[in-house]
């Protein structure tokens, strides 16, 4: 039976995160810099997304740039910029083909002013697709998400909106950046690293974790049916005790 054919598509999971990992690496054992493993890191980004909405995933959530990524030498921030700029040039009719809308999360007013442009055209240009929402984590940390979120919360409850002994769950999460979005059930780290590097902190409580060691210019079709199959092997119980 091929991978494909052994995964139970009444089961799968609705929202899958990714944290891509190791670009740097790959290339660095080619021979080559960074960058080169970015670019072939794209490759990566188009078949996983395809691959999930022809399964019917219904949400991919990529870390494609984190808050701490700034901290990185000048050339390579750029050069990420300027592959995120001709990606979503690139990329964006093939989006509309295949019904998938593109989303964003992040501190996205803190990129280059054409990248960002770039990105809310695309987001528009996507806005009514509905077969899977893509959502690119850019200038994002789960820390500033949470911060931002806590700040007007209590900005609420000062004014008077909101009283503070009502503040729970849903309401924490109705103020994050994923509002609209159910919480991830799988949630994908390649490259070997055992890290959660502030991606989605409050929406990862329950979430299954796999890591692979394939570096993200090398995940593809194969190895995302392989992290759903192992997905499905697991005893989800939520704190509770499995049906006998
Ligand atoms: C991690 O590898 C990867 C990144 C920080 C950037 C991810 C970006 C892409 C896959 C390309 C652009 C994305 C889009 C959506 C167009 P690393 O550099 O940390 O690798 P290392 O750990 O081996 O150094």
């Amino acid at each position: 039976m091929s991978l494909k054919e052994q995964i139970d598509l009444s089961r799968l999971p609705k929202h899958i995160a990714v944290i891509m990992d190791g670009n740097g690496r790959w290339a660095k054992q080619r021979g080559k810099n960074r960058i080169f493993g970015h670019t072939n890191g794209v490759k990566a980004v188009r078949e996983t997304t395809e691959s999930c909405a022809e399964l019917g995933v219904k949400f991919l959530t990529l870390y494609a740039f984190s808050t701490e990524n700034w901290g990185r030498p000048r050339a390579e921030v750029s050069a990420l910029m300027e592959l995120l700029v001709r990606t979503l040039r690139k990329e964006t009719k093939q989006l509309n083909e295949n019904n998938i809308r593109l989303n964003a999360i992040g501190n996205i007013n803190t990129l280059p002013k054409r990248c960002h442009q770039e990105l809310l055209d695309a987001i528009e240009m996507t806005t009514n697709n509905t077969r899977m929402t893509l959502t690119l984590a850019l200038s994002y940390s789960a820390r500033w998400e949470m911060t931002k979120a806590i700040q007007r919360i209590a900005q609420a409850a000062a004014a008077g909106q909101l009283d503070p002994s009502q503040v729970n769950d849903q309401v924490i999460s109705s103020y994050l950046e994923t509002a609209d979005m159910p919480d991830p059930e799988l949630l994908i780290r390649t490259s070997g690293e055992h890290r959660i590097s502030n991606f989605l902190l409050w929406q990862i409580a329950y979430t299954e974790l796999y890591f692979t060691q394939n570096f993200w210019p090398d995940f593809n079709e194969e190895e995302l049916y392989k992290a759903i199959i192992d997905f499905q092997s697991r005893d989800r119980r939520f704190g509770k005790l499995s049906p006998t």
